[in-house]
């Protein structure tokens, strides 16, 4: 049995907790305002808010609720397009139909609770912010002009907000743009019972995080199994800690992406997370998942391989760490018993003088997997590679860290002969094969020029020249 608070109105259900919120609006709750497109995540037609009490008040984000499992609802207030709005067009309904940015409609919920998300979450509520939060929606008819024309428009009429998000519910409603109800929703769910803070999995339980893998590949047979929802505090949140920087296995990847210790150790970080998915996956989707799920193009993967992370793996005979660069035995084979889970990854501080850059190519440049991707970490002393770490995905049955190539860096002078040699080792250390992302030799070569993009990224001086290559 769990309780939430579905717009203005309790819900206590003890329907299976992998059912589905998509199904539940719609079946059980009889709100048909929420649309189902695709199923996967990729359409953004079904787009809820979920709001969960903090310590500094309600924190809103958008969810595809086809991929949301409602046990990982309790204590929560979930928002349908119903919820937005008392009598009237709200501003942002009013935009869409001031810009003609809708025509069959169907997508156009989703696309007004993507944009009350943005209301509630972006600290300039800048237009690229608008245009960030509708990323994950597709419009199949009105033509996406329109729907930018809107956003700019919504952005002109509301007024300004303080950059401090922790009273921007009561400011979006005193400014009519959320209805008047939004502001009991904190203390209706102070009254429902605690949830489980327990991370611990019961035996024979499947591990759900953001379920952004787990309900694209197996929803049908999750209803019947026994569930462990591991989105608790006690897994999220990211720190610094000695001379490392610890992520909680369970902080969503918009939380990275957000991370201000993150932005300061690495620049470059917001454009690379943003290559992830789009907003409203990232806003469940977790780097422990990704690890997990072993694509070999797992993108958060990737990245924290060239970052030489580590994973603490708790389960019933105790904690042990094992390097990301060790955790991969084969193809989906790695180094995870049924009965532990990850509860953080962790990464050395990275010294004086390093550089990171992640590169990604993909048919889209949102909501897409990689064809191929690839990170670096360059140290550099002057003129010479003091250390390196580069990794791959796509080219091989597992995300690979380079191990031969960043040996092959180090201690090397920064020059185009360098660069020469390392594309003919990388080329030498990659198997990947043909398949609906591309063929080998397509692979070969794009991953040749991600690596040489690495090094125009993050070494501007040297000058490439590409015949001598
Ligand atoms: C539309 C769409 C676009 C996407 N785009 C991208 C993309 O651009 N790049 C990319 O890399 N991925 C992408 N993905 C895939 C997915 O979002 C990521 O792999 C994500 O990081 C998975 O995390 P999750 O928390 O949702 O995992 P879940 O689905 O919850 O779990 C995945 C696996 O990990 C296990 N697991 C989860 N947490 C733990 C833990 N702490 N300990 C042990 N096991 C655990 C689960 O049991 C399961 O086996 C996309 C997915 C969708 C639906
Ligand atoms: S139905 Fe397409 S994202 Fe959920
Ligand atoms: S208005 Fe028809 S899909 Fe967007």
């Amino acid at each position: 049995m769990f309780e939430f608070i579905a717009n203005r109105t309790p819900v206590n259900t003890s329907a299976s907790p992998g059912t589905v919120l998509l199904d539940f609006l719609r079946d059980e709750l009889q709100l048909k305002g929420t649309k189902e497109g695709c199923r996967e995540g990729d359409c953004g037609a079904c787009t809820v808010l979920v709001g969960r009490l903090t310590d500094e008040g309600m924190a809103y984000h958008t969810a595809a609720s086809c991929l949301l499992p409602i046990g990982a609802l309790h204590g929560r207030h979930i928002v349908t397009i119903e919820g937005l709005t008392e009598n009237d067009l709200s501003a942002i309904q009013q935009a869409i139909v001031d810009e003609g940015a809708t025509q069959c409609g169907f997508c156009t919920p989703g696309i007004v609770v993507a944009l009350a998300g943005f209301l509630l979450n972006s600290t300039s509520l800048s237009v690229d912010d608008g245009y960030a939060a509708v990323e994950g929606n597709i419009c199949r008819c009105t033509g996406y002009a329109s729907i930018r024309r809107a956003i700019v428009h919504l952005v002109d009429v509301i007024p300004t907000f303080s950059s401090d998000l922790s009273n921007r519910v009561t400011h979006l409603v005193d400014a009519k743009l959320l209805p008047a109800y939004f502001t009991d929703i904190a203390a209706k769910l102070k009254a429902l019972p605690p949830a489980t803070s327990d991370s611990t999995p019961s035996v024979g339980a499947t591990r759900v995080a953001g379920g952004t893998d787990l309900f694209v590949q197996r929803a049908e047979s999750l209803l019947e199994t026994p569930l462990h929802f591991l989105d608790t505090p006690d897994l999220r949140g990211i720190r610094r800690e000695a001379n490392r920087l610890v992520i909680g296995g369970g902080t969503t990847v918009e939380e990275l992406l957000h991370a201000e210790v993150l932005l300061e150790t690495f620049p470059g970080w917001k454009r690379s997370l943003r290559l992830v998915s789009s907003t409203l996956i990232r806003n469940r989707a977790t780097p422990a998942g990704n690890i997990v799920n072993a694509s070999p193009i797992g993108d958060l993967t990737i990245m924290l391989l060239a970052l030489d992370a580590e994973l603490t793996i708790h389960g019933p005979d105790g904690v042990r760490q094992v390097a990301l660069s060790a955790f991969y035995h084969g193809y989906k084979s790695f180094d995870l018993a049924d009965e532990e889970w990850i509860t953080t990854i962790a990464a050395p501080i990275p010294p004086d003088g390093a550089r990171y850059n992640f590169e990604k190519v993909s048919r889209r440049e949102h909501l897409d997997i990689a064809s191929v991707n690839s990170a670096m970490q360059l140290v550099l002393d002057e003129d010479r590679i003091a250390d390196a770490r580069l990794s791959a995905g796509g080219v091989g049955p597992v995300p690979l860290f380079l191990r031969e190539s960043s040996d092959y860096l180090r201690g090397k002078p920064l020059t185009d002969e360098t660069v020469s040699g390392l594309l003919k080792v990388v080329d030498a250390e990659i198997a990947p094969i043909s398949d609906v992302r591309g063929s080998e030799v397509y692979k070969r070569r794009l991953l040749r020029r991600l690596v040489i993009a690495h090094f125009t990224e993050l070494c501007p001086d040297l000058e490439l020249v590409e015949g001598a290559l």
